[in-house]
């Protein structure tokens, strides 16, 4: 049966399914997180208790959940996910220049970006050494190459930074390597935690990678239109890093020579000093970027959905389809 937007479950809801194994992966984070070295055990702390959604290790328990029993090996690996995820948030502030995560100064504001990169080291391999436990060959495999994506996805931007001349291909490229790797990864991990066969495992691996890409699109589209408070770091800030997102690579499409100029200049200036953020704001909505790449971020969500259904139904099933609604509906 198809499950229409009626029969969905709420965030709570779906947390309440997984809260016993999530507050073990909250255990193991903090017990992990302890280095000989301070500077790391304070960048660790300062994240974890900053917030964060924890969406990728809840995609791994509820995928591992989905197949069968989530045991010992899903508890762990959904706090190898997480901390490859942490990781590179340490990293991307670094390189972003950033100043604010999770509501709070980011961890190169507070501790310095050499300080930053090294507990960022340090934390993807304990995230490795965590792995390893599982003595499991195809979990290390996906894990590097993930890693790798990530890495590359950071780079490609880096290369890219302040360029007007960026597709909506170079851009769902970027966003894969970025971000749906992660999430197909954690859903594949969950699968292989669980015994999922090879099929299962890869449809569990494009679910997620479809509801990732509908995640980051949706990013991008409240970095122009989110409340700063309610999302816990400045809006507008892509732009001014330098980064073209889906919304104004759609909304120039169509774009006159002098719209274009008042991008390329917070572009040139990495700031809103000349053009203000309400001019780009609105340029984006004018044009229909909004509209459009949040409708892209739906169709991804909805790929998601497809692929979720045809699994047996369960409480399962139907959160990890709530998810594909959830995550485009967020404000935060
Ligand atoms: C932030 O991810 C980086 C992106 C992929 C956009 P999240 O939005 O999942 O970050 P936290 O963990 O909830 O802070
Ligand atoms: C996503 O990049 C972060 C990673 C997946 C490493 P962004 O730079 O777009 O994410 P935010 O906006 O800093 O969270
Ligand atoms: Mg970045
Ligand atoms: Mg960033």
């Amino acid at each position: 049966m198809a499950l229409g937007k009626a029969g969905r479950a709420t965030a709570a809801e779906i947390v309440s399914l997984i809260q016993d194994e999530l507050r073990q992966v909250e255990q193991y984070l903090r017990q992990e997180g302890e280095a000989p070295v301070e500077a790391i055990t304070a960048i660790a702390r300062h994240l974890y208790s900053g917030g964060g959604k924890r969406l990728r290790p809840t995609l791994l328990l509820l995928t591992s959940r989905l197949i069968g029993d989530a045991g010992a090996s899903a508890i762990r690996l959904a706090a190898v996910v997480e901390l490859i995820h942490t990781a590179t948030l340490v990293h991307d502030d670094v390189i972003d220049g950033a100043d604010t995560r999770r509501g709070r100064p980011s961890p190169n504001v507070k501790w310095g970006n050499h300080t930053s990169v090294l507990a960022g080291d340090w934390l993807y391999m304990k995230a490795f050494q965590i792995a390893l436990r599982e003595a499991n060959f195809h979990v290390l495999d996906l894990l590097i190459a993930v890693t790798q994506l990530m890495v590359e996805g950071e780079l490609l931007q880096l290369q890219r930074l302040g360029s007007i001349e960026v597709s909506e291909s170079d851009y769902l490229d970027l966003v894969n390597r970025k971000t749906a790797a992660l999430f197909a990864a954690s859903a594949r991990l969950g699968a292989i935690s669980a015994g999922a066969g090879e099929n299962e495992e890869r449809r569990l691996g494009e679910y997620a990678w479809n509801l990732g890409m509908a995640f980051q699109l949706v990013d991008d589209v409240l970095d122009f239109t989110a409340d700063e408070d309610v999302l816990g770091k400045p809006v507008g800030s892509d732009l001014k890093e330098g980064k073209l997102t889906l919304p104004l690579i759609y909304a120039l499409e169509g774009a006159a020579a002098e719209e274009r100029a008042l991008v390329a200049a917070v572009l040139k200036d990495r700031s809103y000093a000349r053009v203000p953020f309400r001019a780009v704001l609105e340029l984006a909505e004018s044009r229909g970027g909004i509209r459009r790449a949040r409708s892209r971020a739906e169709q991804f969500a909805e790929a998601a959905r497809r692929i979720i259904q045809d699994f047996p139904a369960s409480s399962y099933q139907r959160a990890l389809s709530s998810l594909t609604w959830l995550v485009i509906e967020r404000e935060y």
